[in-house]
């Protein structure tokens, strides 16, 4: 895809990888628009010069009023990148985490599948356009404090595969995203595995670069994941990332 020339929003852009793809685009050439729920957060994008629009993915007609604000001001709108997400703990021996597990399936599967619904009539009718859905490398190895988080991204993933066979013919692609753990700026120190979300930007630019955009975005430290199962890494690899469960407040002491 050529990145400087596009109309592009990002719902769930207010922060983190989606601010910085956001900032990406927008030096590349493109026109920018993001979507949260964080007034301040927006305020300060639109400061900068990006299209700014409230939305709450979780609530259907949150998301509706978003769209029709979206449209009204970018008619050439040919970019959707569903960003939004939650990544929470859950501890499963404690029924309690049920909360915890609506609020990820509501934010990342339903949320996405709401954004996604919105703008598919649009993108379908100017015969041209791009999905940009967001997984993780835990959607094919699961990191087993987030189980929830684990399972809404491996449905975003398959969802995914599906709305491309859906919309193939029509001109729409969908792309799916897949960042490994990226670092914020200041807090590379919290996982020094994670990859800094300046290298892992420029990286995810590069791919959605390549003509024709790959299906599937994967920088090279999210391999891995990606292909633990074929590698015959699997088993191995998620006893490892269990060692993480002490980390759950339940499991200390
Ligand atoms: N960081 C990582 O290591 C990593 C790894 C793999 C995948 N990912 C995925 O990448 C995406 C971005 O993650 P991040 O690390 O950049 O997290 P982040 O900084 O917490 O950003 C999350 C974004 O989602 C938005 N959001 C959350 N709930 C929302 C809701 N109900 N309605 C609308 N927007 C909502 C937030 O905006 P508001 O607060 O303004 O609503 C924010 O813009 C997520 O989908 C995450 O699962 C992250």
């Amino acid at each position: 895809m050529d990145i400087s020339n596009r109309t592009v929003l990002i719902v769930g852009g207010t922060s983190g990888i989606g601010r910085e793809l956001a900032r990406r685009f927008a030096a590349a050439g493109s026109t920018v628009a993001v979507g949260g729920r964080d007034a301040q957060a927006l305020a300060d994008l639109a400061e900068e010069g990006f299209g700014a629009f409230a939305v709450d993915v979780t609530d259907a007609s949150s998301v509706a009023s978003a769209r029709d604000a979206v449209l009204a001001r970018y008619p050439d709108l040919d970019t959707v990148v569903t960003m939004s997400g939650v990544m929470l703990l859950e501890d499963l021996r404690d029924p309690a985490h049920f909360q915890a597990a609506r609020t990820t399936i509501d934010t990342n599967l339903l949320g996405t599948i709401l954004v996604i619904d919105a703008f598919t009539p649009h993108l379908v009718g100017r015969g041209a356009g791009t999905f940009v859905t967001v997984t993780s490398g835990i959607a094919f190895l699961p990191f087993p404090p987030m189980p929830t988080y684990a399972a809404s991204k491996a449905a975003v993933h398959a969802y995914s595969e599906a709305l491309r066979a859906q919309l193939d013919g029509t001109g729409v692609g969908v792309v799916e995203l897949v960042p490994p753990a990226v670092a914020m700026p200041g807090e590379e120190q919290v996982n020094p595995r994670a990859l800094p979300l300046d290298d892992f930007a420029t990286e995810v630019m590069d791919l959605l670069s390549a003509d024709p955009t790959p299906g599937e975005i994967l920088v090279k430290g999210v391999l891995m994941h990606r292909w633990a199962e074929r590698d015959g890494t699997y088993g191995d690899l998620v006893a490892q990332r269990s060692q993480a469960l002490s980390m759950l407040p339940g499991r200390q002491g």
